[in-house]
């Protein structure tokens, strides 16, 4: 076995969207399994918007990344050698491994894998926390009822494909946003969203809300708020009384720095925001799918097999080989994925 492993580091913050030079690829020395370890050769990373925010120095649920530490991340991996009981060399796992092509982890922390269900890669994304992210805060906080309008954009991402299909599903009409008309055309044909906004054509919220009003009649019921920004501006005037909005991410503001608290605006949205929630009544509530973690057998139970009969569609974009991380990183904060974003990393 080589001595060595590669890994990506955190060479320094970024200040705005995140550049090359915030990264370092480098090697170290391949790390020991201790009693009740074992070691995983990676063989796919996942890239997630939530990584951004590890890379600013500020308070939140999780700690930053340290300058020179591995960055974060889940991803699936090969047991090589296992000092664990219940683990043998050739299982397939998957584990918060982080950017590298190796590493040591506690039988604890990990999760086994059936690669007879679906590809290993779906680890990651329907079948993984971002799927489970759409599952849990649709069925939990949307609380969706047949006949209701449902919005979500990111629509082709792992977290709004599963919010749309599983509305769709359910029987509501799902209008999706999402940025160009490619991607308008997968939410439409391969996720089946009754319609979908190109939040890209639109250069001011008052002309996007004009085109969701057409494309919701009746009315939005849900707004799953993926991006926040100009997006949430639109939806907001639009929410029929009694509606709900499960707060997932604002990834439109996560370049600003401080996870976003840093983002400006040429208008303080606050207090007409706060007063659309006061009269139409509406049920915002924010989650972090970590502390939800025990209902994921559930998911699975539920959602597996309608991703093993093709019910539910994915789509993943793969970047090759873990050099290529941070690229793909900085791209899907900017759109230019495509479905869940992988790193093919073995
Ligand atoms: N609360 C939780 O525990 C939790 C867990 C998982 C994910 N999340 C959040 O869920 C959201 C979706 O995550 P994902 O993994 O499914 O990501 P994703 O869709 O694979 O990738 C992010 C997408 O965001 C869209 N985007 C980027 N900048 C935008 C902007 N300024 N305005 C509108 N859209 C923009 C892009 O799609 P378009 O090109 O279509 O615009 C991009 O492809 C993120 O906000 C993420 O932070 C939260």
């Amino acid at each position: 076995m080589s001595q060595t492993m590669t890994r990506i580091t955190l060479a320094r913050r970024p200040d705005g969207a995140p550049a090359p030079e915030d990264f370092r690829l480098e090697d170290a020395p391949m790390p020991a399994p201790g009693p009740g370890e074992v070691l995983v050769r990676v063989l796919w990373l996942s890239l997630d918007p939530y990584m951004r925010g590890r890379m600013d120095d500020a308070a939140s649920y999780a700690q930053p990344v340290p300058i020179g530490g591995t960055m974060e991340g889940g991803a699936v991996g090969e047991v090589l050698v296992s000092n664990a009981e219940g683990f043998a060399p050739g299982d397939t796992v998957f584990g918060m491994f982080g950017w590298a092509s190796h590493a040591v982890a506690r039988a604890r922390d990990l999760r086994r894998l059936d690669p007879g269900l679906a590809p290993l890669s779906t680890a990651l994304g329907v079948l993984g926390m971002p799927g489970f992210t759409g599952w849990h805060g649709l069925n939990e906080y949307g609380r969706p009822k047949a006949g209701e309008t449902l919005v979500v954009a990111a629509a082709t991402g792992p977290v709004g494909s599963m919010v749309g299909q599983l509305a769709r599903l359910a029987g509501l009409r799902t209008v999706g946003i999402a940025g160009g008309p490619d991607k308008c055309a997968l939410a439409t044909g391969t996720f089946g969203f009754d319609a979908c906004l190109d939040h890209r054509a639109f250069t001011d919220a008052k002309d996007l809300r004009a085109a969701l009003g057409e494309a919701c009649p009746d009315g939005i019921d849900i707004y799953f708020e993926n991006v926040g920004g100009q997006v949430m501006e639109a939806v907001l005037p639009l929410m029929n009384v009694g509606g709900r909005i499960p707060v997932c991410g604002m990834i439109s503001w996560y370049n600003a720095g401080g996870l976003g608290m840093n983002a400006g605006g040429s208008r303080d949205m606050l207090p007409r925001t706060w007063r659309m929630i006061l009269v139409k009544r509406l049920a915002v509530t924010g989650f972090i799918i970590s502390d939800h973690w025990a209902r994921f057998p559930e998911f699975l139970a539920e959602v597996g097999p309608r991703v093993a009969s093709g019910e539910i569609a994915w789509l993943e974009d793969v970047a090759d080989g873990l050099a290529a991380a941070p690229e793909a990183f900085i791209g899907m904060l900017q759109g230019r994925n495509v479905g869940k974003q992988v790193v093919r990393v073995g």
